[in-house]
């Protein structure tokens, strides 16, 4: 059986802390008006339910979920698999997504939403990873910023485990691969577990 050993990233009094302040922001950023949050299964039940509780402007809340097919990187192709239920067109929508990486389902969700008429679309994301980005994508609010790395917890998974983990940690698999790189008990590589800078 392979052996996984988490590290942790951001412990739980941390994402806290920081979910707090982007709640604080978006409210005041969208002060008068209302927001439609729509989350995107799985990753980000979590997070949709921290942020919306400390949100202090009228709100409702949908959930889209997206797949992707094809065997490689180049050949994905996305499709949603649980539509929203409420309706977009003339909504404020706030996309609540738990980690961008590549950019492509983000992307390609800021395009649906606008798609089907919404007035405008922001974006909340947990986690911004950077060092894979493929296409360039908007982000108005950011709680944590990574280089690299398999994070997990706080509803992020790797093959549907460990979403329940109250932190958010670094996998790091045993037999070493480029996707999963080893870490060492050393210090951490540069990049991985930097805040956004404000
Ligand atoms: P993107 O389209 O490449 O930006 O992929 C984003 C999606 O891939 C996220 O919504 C996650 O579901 C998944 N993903 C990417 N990196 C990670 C990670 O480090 N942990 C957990 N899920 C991830
Ligand atoms: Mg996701």
């Amino acid at each position: 059986m392979e052996q996984f050993i988490l590290q942790t990233l951001f412990s739980r009094e941390r994402i806290a802390e920081r979910v707090r302040l982007l709640a604080g922001e978006i409210s005041k950023d969208f002060q008068g008006g209302s927001l439609l949050l729509v989350g995107v299964l799985k990753g980000a039940f979590v997070f949709v339910a921290d942020l919306i509780r400390h949100l202090s402007i009228p709100v409702e809340v949908d959930f889209i979920r997206l797949a992707s097919y094809g065997d490689t990187m180049e050949s994905q192709e996305l499709r949603i698999t649980k539509d929203l239920e409420l309706p977009v067109r003339g909504r404020d929508v706030l996309v609540v997504e738990d980690i961008v990486d590549t950019g492509k389902t983000l992307r390609y969700l800021q395009d649906t939403l606008k798609r089907k008429g919404a007035r405008t679309v922001s974006t909340c994301v947990l986690v911004d990873k950077r060092q894979r980005r493929q296409v360039e994508v908007a982000i108005d609010y950011v709680g944590f910023v990574v280089q690299e790395g398999f994070i997990v917890g706080y509803g992020l998974d790797y093959a549907e485990s460990y979403r329940h983990l109250p932190d958010l940690c670094v996998v790091d698999r045993k037999g070493a691969s480029e996707e999963f790189p080893r870490r060492s008990s050393g210090p951490r590589e540069k990049g991985v577990g930097d805040d956004r800078p404000m």
